[in-house]
């Protein structure tokens, strides 16, 4: 093991007094020791940060687009190395690391064009006589400084969307990264080193998640942005009701599988996307799959291709470039999902494939016959774990996955454009994807949820927008 890895403290490299260690969620070998920040480094990061937001928000754009367009090409030149610093701390298989370094790559780019479009509306006021020669220009200007609370399950790119979006928007930002994958943001920060960005713009802080309340509650930060847990994140609104919080929070997200997606060609391509996209990341992402609702028509020929992807998904080593499905980010984690599964099964579920666990790493399952009461259905797995049940039309499917707390995502494999359209209108979700599993997301498009799933939306542009409020300019006395 080498020397504890740095962290930054207003963009300069620093170490503090403890560490704590990084382990590999597949066998539990110590990867890294890190740094932890002291109190007066912690504070030293928050004065700078406010300190230097005005010099921020007066960056021109150029600046902002040079430096995160520095970050997205050195990123890419890096790529494996920092994929593999994601299969270290997290233990996602090498091949969705690389396409985690991807996104991100394609998330900084875009915040890099996104800062250069980021002009503001201009508005006629001589509509009405009283307000003749009047014109109003409206821009948004940074709320302040930014804390960001990261997770574990997408180290980098889920960083990025709240790093990117503030250096676009001329906004510092002190990062939290998840005390169990901090590695690849402390990487990061070497990249953001390499910008001319002014001292203070950014620090990237590794506490523990105990250590995290001071800095919530910091009035010098007056924005929160946190992806992680229901319960975390409704406590961090709570506790700074006055502060603008956004929350990406869980789901249980569900695909539809609708009467028209009936052809051989349908059913295969449909039962290979749910089976892939319920257990990437071992099922760790807000939306992989997890509910099935498919019509009674298909439903037997479509579970038992699902069972069969499913159980065809290789379980393993994540270094091993044929392995689909690793460990899940802790033995705790996994013994928790085992349980569900246990708590289904002893409630009347069935097992269609899997069902069991191995240290970290659950066997991706597939279960029938679920009482919609069992966790595994009702709550947020987090988990390889898929329930597949049967619908009489799209009333009843549409009324399963609205009959949820949460309100992430949803897929629906549907040709039919009115049910669509419909979908669109009825679910009770952020983000509708017709064609294919909830899944899906392009780093662009806007994304967060409704109900417990959220408050708020990351995708560069709005998570901009987040960062930032409108303030006019009424300008008087104008020839128009
Ligand atoms: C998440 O787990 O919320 C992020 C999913 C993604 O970025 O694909």
């Amino acid at each position: 093991m080498s020397d504890a890895r740095m962290f930054w403290v207003a963009g300069r490299p620093a170490t503090g007094e403890q560490t704590f260690e990084v382990r590999h969620p597949y066998d539990g070998r110590p990867v890294a020791s890190v740094s932890v920040p002291t109190a007066a480094q912690v504070e030293e990061a928050v004065a700078s940060a406010q300190a230097v937001a005005a010099q921020a928000a007066a960056l021109p754009a150029h600046s902002r687009a040079e430096a995160l367009a520095h970050v997205s090409n050195r990123l890419a030149e890096r790529t494996e190395e920092v994929a593999r610093l994601i299969t270290a701390e997290n233990g996602k298989p090498l091949k969705w690391a690389r396409g985690e370094v991807g996104r991100a790559v394609s998330t900084f780019r875009w915040a890099a064009e996104e800062a250069r479009r980021w002009s503001g509306e201009l508005q006629r006021l001589d509509t009405d006589a009283g307000a003749s020669g009047r014109m109003a220009i409206t821009r948004r200007f940074p709320r302040g400084p930014v804390l960001a609370i990261a997770p574990f399950n997408f180290p980098l790119n889920l960083v990025a969307h709240k790093v990117a979006p503030a250096i676009a928007v001329g906004a510092p930002v002190i990062i939290k990264p998840a005390p169990k994958t901090p590695l690849s943001t402390l990487l990061l920060g070497e990249l953001l080193a390499e910008c001319d960005l002014p001292a203070g713009m950014w620090s990237v802080l590794p506490l523990l998640n105990e250590e995290t309340a001071a800095l919530v509650a910091d009035p010098r930060l007056p924005v929160v942005s946190f992806t992680g847990s229901g319960p975390v994140g409704w406590g961090i609104q709570r506790a700074v009701p006055h502060k603008h919080v956004t929350l990406e929070l869980g789901g249980n997200a569900a695909a539809v599988v609708c009467p028209d997606w009936s052809s051989e060609a349908d059913l295969d391509f449909a039962a290979n996307r749910i089976a892939t996209f319920a257990n990437y990341q071992a099922g760790q992402s807000c939306i992989s799959v997890q509910r099935v609702f498919a019509d009674r028509s298909g439903y037997d020929r479509l579970a038992e291709r699902i069972a069969a992807a499913v159980a065809a998904q290789r379980t393993g080593d994540p270094w091993d470039e044929n392995t689909d499905v690793g460990p899940l980010i802790d033995e705790a984690a996994a013994r928790r999902v085992a349980e569900w599964i246990d708590e289904a099964v002893a409630a009347g579920a069935k097992v269609l494939t899997g069902g069991t666990r191995e240290g970290a790493t659950v066997a991706p399952t597939v279960l029938v016959d679920v009482p919609a009461d069992a966790k595994v259905s009702c709550e947020e797995v987090f988990g390889p774990v898929l329930v597949i049940e049967a619908v009489d039309g799209i009333d009843e499917a549409f009324a399963k996955v609205n009959a949820s707390r949460y309100g992430l995502q949803a897929g629906v494999f549907t040709h039919d454009l009115q049910v669509a359209f419909r979908a669109h209108r009825e679910l009770e979700v952020g983000g509708v994807v017709i064609g294919d599993v909830p899944s899906f997301r392009a780093d662009q498009m806007p994304y967060g949820g409704v109900k417990e799933s959220g408050v708020g939306r990351e995708g560069v542009r709005y998570a901009m927008e987040d960062y930032t409020y409108e303030r006019v300019l009424v300008l008087t006395g104008l020839d128009l």
